[in-house]
């Protein structure tokens, strides 16, 4: 059920500029800044032969990612992204084998316009994981 790494999340304060010396100096594609209201932040996706990097920065004020930018203040790693075939599959499976999934358990759409849900990072030796459908 485990699919390809979609993307590593770094949080920043500023998403483009951080993107930027991803263009500059490795020469990667960078994309334009998409905002996710829903999801309390703006995007900006680095693409690599073989996985992303996704720079997330706050949007509005109850951004999920406001507080751990306080604690890391010059921007951290917030969570890993696997593509997974089936999310509702995913998900029954996962809280089975007793992982907990944030929010309400329902998928939300995500950055690349298809349906995420985040794990509890307890449950993954204290990494944020987010599942995604491929
Ligand atoms: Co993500």
């Amino acid at each position: 059920m485990l699919g390809r790494l979609n993307h590593v999340a770094i949080a920043v304060k500023d998403a483009e500029k951080a993107a930027k010396i991803y263009g500059a100096a490795f020469g990667a594609d960078i994309s334009a800044a998409v905002p996710l209201p829903e999801h309390g932040v703006i995007t900006v996706f680095v693409t690599l032969p073989n996985t992303k990097i996704e720079f997330i920065q706050p949007l509005g004020e109850a951004s999920p990612i406001a507080k751990f930018l306080e604690r890391n203040a010059d921007g951290g790693i917030h969570h890993i992204c696997y593509d997974v075939p089936d999310i509702i599959a995913a998900r029954d499976i996962l809280m089975k084998e007793g992982a907990r999934v944030l929010g309400d358990g329902n998928p939300k759409i995500g950055a690349h316009g298809k349906p995420v849900l985040f794990l509890h990072p307890k449950d993954f030796s204290g990494a944020l994981v987010e599942i995604e459908q491929a």
